[in-house]
């Protein structure tokens, strides 16, 4: 049985394959991938490896690759389908779990020539991960669908209804005219688990927004009413535009969804794309019901950051650092506990006279930047001599770190320390 221990082993596989799959056939491949491409395939692939073993430990899983592509690059590189689909068959547990729950990939594809390339590749797949012995189960299943993805797609939520699956969703156009809004806010409403990870031109919009029919096109997109959009006008520089239109963008999602579930919450978070002269190329938005979601694709989308923040730039690109491993920034997480320790201090803790370390970790994870790390309580404690103190009001060194009901019981005294 063929399952894998260490990322280089993955990264490795997927090269050979593509290199191998190049050299068989004459595929009709568009160019090579540029680095950020990468990028986004990393946070797709480090996000999928942990939502895995996650949902399907209690759920069937459907995987939906909303703008699919052919599978494959003019350099051998694998496109997001193959990504998603080789990561679940040879996770370590698909074996023992992962097999025996039902899971289904669903590839949509406008292109007629991309969506055969699709086919040709997975098929290819399938031969080889059958030649190193990894037995397929019948459970594990896919499709392609040579539709456009707004034709496709509400049969697709139609036909699931009220199974209970858990949803993932990778739309990912080359602009923002295929497909509408209410479409992602559909998959969104689905009983279940459901998230998103969109790539949202920005970039596109940018560049475009002085001229009035674009403009135009932008507004009814987002909703947008003639202050908004002159709000937006007005940013300062194009990375400044950029988040005006992802929160214009959230907010359409936001209102449009609580209408329905006023008592669901909805979260997301946005990873930065930057091109070749540093400017906004696109934003991965991360549309997800659950706090949990949350924090794995920070974390995910940290593995993929190569500047400060969550951002990837061709720019800062080091060829050095491809493929897709090991360009994380910053290096160390340290740096990153003492931003999250800081923030702490001067704004979550503003005002308040205590906090308990449960909604501070849910804090911290929904409302900042930042990765919840234990570490973070001993920085305050140490660097900031906040105390931290149990239901009976007694100091406490040893801050509880996975029974999530004690969590509620321990109180970060937010107007103690410096
Ligand atoms: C950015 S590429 C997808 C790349 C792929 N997700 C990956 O990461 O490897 C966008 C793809 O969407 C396809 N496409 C364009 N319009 C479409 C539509 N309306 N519906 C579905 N696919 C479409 C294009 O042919 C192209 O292959």
């Amino acid at each position: 049985m063929n399952t894998y221990k260490s990322k280089r082993d993955i990264i490795k596989e997927l090269q050979d394959i593509g290199k191998d799959i190049l050299d068989n056939k004459n595929v009709k491949v568009k160019m090579g991938q540029l680095p950020h491409t990468f990028a986004k395939h990393k946070i797709l692939s480090e996000y999928l490896k942990r939502w895995y073993p996650i949902l399907g430990s209690q759920h069937d899983l459907i995987y939906i690759d909303g703008f699919a592509g052919s599978g494959i690059y003019g350099d051998g590189s694998l496109g997001s389908p193959i990504i998603a689909y080789y990561l679940f068959v040879t996770h370590n547990k698909y074996p023992n779990k992962l097999s025996k729950i039902n899971a289904e990939f669903l590839f949509i594809e406008a292109n007629k020539d991309s969506a055969d390339t699709l086919k040709f590749v997975l098929a290819k797949v399938d031969d080889l991960l059958k030649k190193k012995g990894l037995k397929i189960s019948s459970n594990t299943t896919y499709k392609i669908y040579n539709y456009k993805f707004e034709n496709k797609i509400n049969d697709i939520i139609h036909n699931i209804n009220n199974r209970e699956v858990a949803l993932f969703g990778f739309i990912d156009p080359y602009g923002y005219t295929q497909y509408d809004l209410t479409t992602i806010i559909e998959l969104l409403k689905y009983n279940y688990s459901s998230e998103i990870l969109l790539n949202f031109m920005t970039g596109f919009m940018n560049r475009f927004m002085n001229d009035e029919s674009h403009l135009d096109t932008i507004k009814k997109f987002l909703g947008l009413n003639q202050e908004e959009i002159k709000d937006i006008l007005n940013a300062k520089n194009p990375e400044e535009k950029s988040k005006k239109l992802v929160k214009a963008l959230y907010i359409k999602i936001y209102n449009t969804f609580k209408q329905s579930n006023p008592n669901k919450d909805i979260y997301y978070q946005n990873f930065t794309i930057l091109g070749n002269n540093n400017n906004p190329l696109y934003e991965l938005v991360h549309l997800t019901k659950h706090w949990k979601g949350v924090e794995e694709m920070k974390k995910s989308m940290y593995e993929a950051s190569n500047v400060a923040g969550l951002k990837f730039s061709d720019y800062y690109y080091d060829p050095e650092a491809i493929p897709i491993t090991n360009f994380i920034y910053p290096k160390k997480s340290e740096e990153l506990d003492e931003k999250a320790a800081n923030y702490i201090y001067k704004i979550l803790c503003k005002g308040k006279e205590r906090v308990s370390q449960k909604q501070l970790e849910l804090d911290v994870i929904t409302k900042t930047p930042y990765i919840w790390h234990q570490n973070i309580l001993e920085i305050l404690q140490k660097e900031y001599n906040v105390k931290i103190v149990d239901e009976k009001g007694r100091e406490t060194k040893k801050a509880p770190r996975k029974n999530e009901k004690a969590k509620e019981s321990i109180f970060i005294l937010c107007q103690t320390g410096k």
